[in-house]
C-alpha cells in the first residue's frame, strides 16, 4: 500500500507534498518522509509516525524551500516501522533518493549481489535494496537515470509505483508502475505525481494513469515522456480529465471521514442508481450489462471474487442473484481464489468487486480468472482503477471517494449496483414479472430516503454504545440477506474499536457460538419483518434464555423483539432484498460510536489500510 506524491515545477514542493501525504494517508500511515531539493543538495526527514508527527519532525530538522521533491506515507511490508525503515530512501553515494509503493520480491538475492560489491544497507527494507540496483546499474552502464531505472527494473520480481530523483539532475524525476498505481498530474509547466489524484486536484484536472509496465521521465519545462520497460517502447499517454472536486475529498464540517461517509449514504446510493434505473418505464440500463448481455444470460455460474467489506457486498449479491435472477453464484476471498487452482470455464462470469480497484489479491484472481477464459465484470469506485482497466466490462459505484478505512458508502452502493445487475438479468431471463420487477425499483427509489431516517437513529445509538463500550466481545446475528449484514457489522467493531467481535447466521448460534453467551455479551440481532422474521424471534428467545444483552435492529413498529430484546433500533421497512442497505446503517453508526468513546482513532486503524496493494 504505501502513499507516494511528488512535485516538479516552480511552487514551493513542501506544502504540496504535506497536504498530498495527508490526503493519502487512507493508504498506511506506520511512518512518513519528504526529500526536497534546494537548489543544491537534497534535504530529507522521515519519522514514525503520521504525517503529522513528521511535519513537527521536518520543520525543525530541515528548511523547506525547494520546487522538486518526493514524499510518502508507509504501510510497513518489509521491516517495522521505525524512522531507519521509512521512507525516503538514498542510495550509498547520497546522490539519488526514492520512495516505492508495493514490494520488491527478490530483493534478497539482489541484495546480497550488491553487498558483495560493497554496498552497504542501513534498514531493513526491499526499496534501499532497489535505489542502490539503480545506482550501480547507473554507474556500470555509465547512463542517465531513465534507462538505470528501466534496467534495475528488468531486473525486479515483485510490485511498485516509484518516484525516484538524482540531485546531480534536478530537472527531472523517474516514475514507473507494476501493480501500484501511479498518476501524473499535468500542471502549466509543473507535474505532480501521486498514488491517487487527490494530492493535487487543486491544482490540475488533467492526469495520466500509468499502466502497468509503464515508466516516465517526468521533465521540468519539458514535459512527460512515458515508455515500456520492457522493451523501451514509447507510449502516447491518454490525459484523462478529473471529475473528482476538492470538497469530496474533505471532512465537510464532520469529526471524521467515516462519519461524514455513514452520512453521505443516501445521496451515494441515489447517484448510484441515478441515470441507470427508470421504474415509471421499466428500465433498468448498464452499458456494461447490455453490450455482454449474451455473455450473462448463457452463464453456467457467477463466481464472485473480493476481499474484506466488497466480500460482505459479495455474499448479498448471492442471495439477490439466485433469488432474483435464479443464476447459480459463488462467493470467494479472492486470496483463496487466486491460490486453490479454482475450476473456470468460458462459461463463468466472474464479478470482481472492489472499492479502491487495486486491491492485490482481486486483481490476481481477476487475472487468474482470464487466463482460464472467463469473462470478468467488475464493481469498483475508483474510476480508472487497475481492476476497473483489467476487468472486460464493469459498472462503477458513484459513491465518490471514500477515504475513511473503515468502508460504509463503498458497501452499500455495491449492494446498489449489485442489485440493479440483478434485476436487469432477471427480467432479461424471465425469471420475475415485469409488476415484480417494477416493484423492485420503485421499492430501490425510497432507499435514499430510508437511508435518512435510518440514521436518525444516530443519537438513540450512541446511548446504546456508552451502555457496551466496554465489553470485551460481541456477537452479531443475522439470517438470510441479513447474514453478510452481521459479518459486516462484526468486521467494522473489530476494524476500529479492537473489539472482539463475530458475525454468525443466527440459526447456527446452536451449533457453538451459544456456548459464549452470559450476561456480560452483547448481541446484535438483526430481526426486520420481512426475512424470516418468526425464526430470529425464536434466537432472541434461546438468547434470552441464557442472559445475553439483546441489541435488536428492527422494523419500525415492531413490538414482539421490542419485548424481549434490552434495546431495539428500529429502520423503516422494505422488501427483503433490501433491507442490507438498512439494516447495516445503525452497524455502522454503533462502531463509530464505541471506538470514538474508546478514543481510537477512527478513520485511521491500527495496522490497516484502505487499500491493500500487497498480498
Ligand atoms: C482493506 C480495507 C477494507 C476493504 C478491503 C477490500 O482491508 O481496509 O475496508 O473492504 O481492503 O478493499 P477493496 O478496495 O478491494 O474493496
Amino acid at each position: 500500500m504505501c502513499g507516494i506524491v511528488g512535485y516538479i515545477g516552480h511552487r514551493e514542493a513542501y506544502p504540496i507534498i504535506l497536504k498530498g501525504l495527508k490526503r493519502l494517508e487512507y493508504r498506511g500511515y506506520d511512518s512518513a518522509g519528504i526529500a526536497l531539493f534546494d537548489g543544491t543538495d537534497i534535504k530529507l526527514s522521515k519519522t514514525k509516525g503520521k504525517v503529522d508527527d513528521l511535519q513537527a519532525k521536518l520543520e525543525k530538522e530541515i528548511p523547506t524551500n525547494g520546487n522538486l521533491g518526493i514524499g510518502h506515507t508507509r504501510w510497513a511490508t518489509h521491516g517495522v516501522p521505525n524512522d531507519v525503515n521509512s521512507h525516503p530512501h538514498y542510495s550509498n553515494s547520497g546522490n539519488l533518493v526514492i520512495i516505492h509503493n508495493g514490494i520488491i520480491e527478490n530483493y534478497e538475492s539482489l541484495k546480497k549481489e550488491l553487498s558483495k560489491r560493497g554496498y552497504t544497507f542501513k534498514s531493513d527494507t526491499d526499496t534501499e535494496v532497489l535505489v542502490n540496483l539503480i545506482e550501480d546499474v547507473k554507474k556500470n552502464e555509465n547512463t542517465k537515470l531513465g534507462k538505470a531505472v528501466q534496467i534495475a527494473l528488468n531486473q525486479v520480481v515483485g510490485a511498485y509505483a516509484i518516484a525516484v530523483f538524482d540531485k546531480n539532475k534536478p530537472n527531472e524525476i523517474v516514475v514507473a508502475r507494476l501493480g501500484s498505481p501511479l498518476a501524473i498530474g499535468i500542471g502549466d509547466d509543473e507535474f505532480f505525481i501521486a498514488s491517487d489524484a487527490s494530492p493535487f486536484i487543486e491544482y490540475t484536472k488533467n492526469a495520466i494513469y500509468l499502466e502497468d509496465e509503464e515508466m516516465a521521465v517526468v521533465r521540468r519545462n519539458k514535459g512527460v515522456k512515458v515508455r515500456k520497460i520492457k522493451d523501451d517502447s514509447l507510449v502516447d499517454p491518454y490525459v484523462q480529465e478529473l471529475q473528482l472536486n476538492l470538497e469530496q475529498i474533505e471532512k465537510g464540517g464532520y469529526d471524521h471521514f467515516m462519519l461524514k461517509e455513514i452520512y453521505e449514504q443516501p445521496s451515494a446510493i441515489l447517484d448510484t442508481f441515478r441515470g441507470r434505473m427508470l421504474p415509471n418505464e421499466g428500465i433498468i440500463k448498464m452499458a456494461g450489462i447490455e453490450d455482454n448481455m449474451k455473455t450473462f444470460l448463457n452463464a453456467n455460474r457467477i463466481i464472485v471474487v473480493a476481499c474484506g467489506t466488497s466480500w460482505h457486498a459479495g455474499l448479498v449479491s448471492e442471495y439477490i442473484f439466485e433469488d432474483l435472477a435464479r443464476i447459480p453464484v459463488e462467493v470467494e476471498y479472492a486470496s483463496e481464489f487466486r491460490y486453490r487452482n479454482p475450476v473456470i470455464t468460458d462459461k463463468d462470469v466472474v464479478i470482481a468487486i472492489s472499492q479502491s480497484g487495486e486491491t492485490a489479491d482481486t486483481l490476481a484472481a481477476i487475472k487468474l480468472a482470464k487466463s482460464r477464459g472467463a469473462f470478468v465484470f467488475g464493481v469498483c469506485n475508483v474510476v480508472g482503477s487497475s481492476i476497473a482497466r483489467e476487468t472486460h466490462a464493469g459498472a462503477y459505484t458513484h459513491a465518490g471517494p471514500e477515504i475513511g478505512v473503515a468502508s460504509t458508502k463503498a458497501f452499500t452502493t455495491q449492494i446498489t449496483v449489485l442489485t440493479l445487475i440483478a434485476l436487469r438479468l432477471a427480467r432479461a431471463k424471465g425469471t420475475i414479472s415485469s409488476s415484480e420487477f417494477r416493484h423492485h425499483m420503485i421499492e430501490l427509489e425510497l432507499i435514499p430516503e430510508k437511508v435518512k431516517r435510518a440514521l436518525d437513529s444516530d443519537a438513540y445509538v450512541k446511548t446504546v454504545a456508552d451502555i457496551y463500550k466496554n465489553a470485551k466481545n460481541f456477537l452479531y446475528l443475522g439470517r438470510g440477506y441479513n447474514f453478510p449484514v452481521a459479518l459486516e457489522g462484526a468486521l467494522k467493531l473489530k476494524e476500529i474499536s479492537y473489539i472482539h467481535a463475530e458475525g454468525y447466521p443466527a440459526a447456527e448460534m446452536k451449533h457453538g457460538p451459544i456456548a459464549l453467551i452470559d450476561e456480560n455479551m452483547p448481541i446484535v440481532v438483526i430481526a426486520t419483518k420481512k426475512g424470516h422474521y418468526e425464526k430470529v424471534v425464536s434466537n432472541i428467545q434461546e438468547i434470552k434464555s441464557r442472559k445475553g444483552k439483546i441489541i435488536g435492529i428492527v422494523t419500525e413498529g415492531d413490538e414482539q423483539v421490542r419485548e424481549l430484546a434490552d434495546h431495539v433500533i428500529e429502520v423503516p421497512e422494505t422488501i427483503e432484498s433490501l433491507t442490507p442497505l438498512l439494516t447495516t446503517i445503525p452497524l455502522q453508526l454503533l462502531s463509530y460510536h464505541i471506538a470514538l468513546m474508546l478514543g481510537k482513532n477512527v478513520d485511521q486503524p491500527r495496522n490497516l489500510a484502505k487499500a491493500v496493494t500487497v498480498e
